[in-house]
């Protein structure tokens, strides 16, 4: 198939993409490279074999974005493209809810006039709510606690509208819990502007000498050993899931959410142990504040995808740590520009 992968040159969109191509399909990436870099398109063609197109394209540019889709000609569109740190969203709710609703409004009309209808829209665990019922399954209520969350929680409404209003439309709302890891082969990763929002890129960082020590937001929180609970993914387990998703869609159609995740909660202690483990490198840390916001715990229930997708995140929570590793020591200002 031919398909359009908004932020492609991200995080995520970055190994769906190596996983697209190494799977026969022809790929066009839209990005504008607001949160990446240049380089990570040429190893995504490195680690395939083969390259992906690239339309520079911010999707606010609604002009450019018809010109890019309708030059692109796609069967099916995964959509990653949109700001995800909370905290900034906190502080600039306009920006995000422009990027976030807007970008995807822009894309979906644009999308309209030609003949696709076939949508892959990266959601999150977040709109399950500051009180989740756990383990967490996609019938669970949803809601939001910040406009990062409630931009996802408001594209899902789209979403789930757009396939009410015309049953054509074929769409999957993937809810991921906490993608971590990076390529085996240490090549592409996450590369965080600034200092890192997430715990893992932080440890990450801490291990290759750029942060001085991990803060451990809380170790009072009602879990185990006090500290949050999280349901970590390895980011190609997650790829994975799209691609399943992407097939299980153009085989039976209509509109479905499944939740990406491994089912099992992980503590921060149990993430710096984790990571200790695997790369040798000891993790100097201090217990601070919790941080404002946090929940003492989330994970997934996935059996609707290891069922209806037939996928399942098997890497353990050691091998994810080792392909950080692996990634952040060979790559330790992240991607050069
Ligand atoms: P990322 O920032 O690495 O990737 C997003 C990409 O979109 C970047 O390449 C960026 O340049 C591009 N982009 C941003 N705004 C754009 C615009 N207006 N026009 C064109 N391109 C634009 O993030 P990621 O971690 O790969 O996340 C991908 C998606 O998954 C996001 O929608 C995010 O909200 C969602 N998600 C991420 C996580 C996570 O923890 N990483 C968890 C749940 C959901
Ligand atoms: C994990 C655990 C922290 C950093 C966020 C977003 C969510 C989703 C994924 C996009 C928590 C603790 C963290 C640190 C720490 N993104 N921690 N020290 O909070 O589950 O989810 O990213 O959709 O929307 O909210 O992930 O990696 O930030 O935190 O102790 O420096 O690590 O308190 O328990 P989180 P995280």
């Amino acid at each position: 198939m031919r398909i359009l992968v908004t932020g492609g040159a991200g995080y995520i969109g970055s190994h769906t993409c190596v996983l697209l191509l190494e799977a026969g399909h022809e790929v066009v990436i839209v990005d504008d490279f607001s949160n990446s870099k240049p380089e990570a398109v040429r190893r995504i063609g490195e680690l395939a074999g083969r390259g992906a197109e690239l339309a520079e394209v911010d999707l606010l540019d609604r002009a450019s974005l018809d010109d890019a889709v309708a030059e692109a000609g796609p069967e099916a569109v995964v959509h990653f493209a949109g700001l995800k740190a909370v905290g900034e969203s906190v502080a600039q709710p306009l920006r995000y809810y422009r990027t976030n609703v807007a970008g995807t409004l822009n894309l979906l009309e644009a999308l309209a006039p030609t003949g696709c209808r076939t949508v892959v829209f990266s959601s999150s665990a977040t709109v399950y709510g500051p009180e989740p019922q756990l383990p967490l399954k996609e019938d669970a209520p949803t809601s939001a606690t910040n406009p990062y969350g409630w931009s996802k929680f408001m594209i899902e409404q789209i979403l789930a509208d757009l396939h009410a209003a015309d049953d054509s439309w074929a769409i999957a709302t993937l809810r991921y819990f906490n993608p971590v890891g990076a390529h085996p082969s240490g090549r592409i990763g996450e590369d965080p502007q600034g200092i890192p929002n997430n715990l893992l890129p932080f440890v990450s960082q801490v291990a290759v000498g750029r942060r001085e020590k991990l803060s451990v937001f809380g170790d009072d929180y009602d879990t185990p050993d006090g500290t949050g609970v999280r349901d970590y993914l390895h980011v190609v387990d997650l790829a994975a899931g799209h691609l399943a998703a992407l097939h299980r869609l153009v085989e039976v159609g209509g509109h479905h959410v499944w939740n990406l995740g491994t089912g099992q909660g992980r503590s921060v202690f149990e993430v710096i142990a984790a990571f200790e483990r695997a790369t040798g490198v000891p993790i100097p840390y201090e217990v601070t504040d919790r941080r404002p916001g946090d929940i003492a715990a989330s994970y997934a229930d996935p059996t609707k995808a290891n069922q209806e997708l037939g996928w399942t995140a098997d890497h353990t929570l050691d091998a994810i740590c080792a392909d950080a590793w692996r990634w952040q020591s060979q790559n330790p200002e992240g991607y050069p520009d």
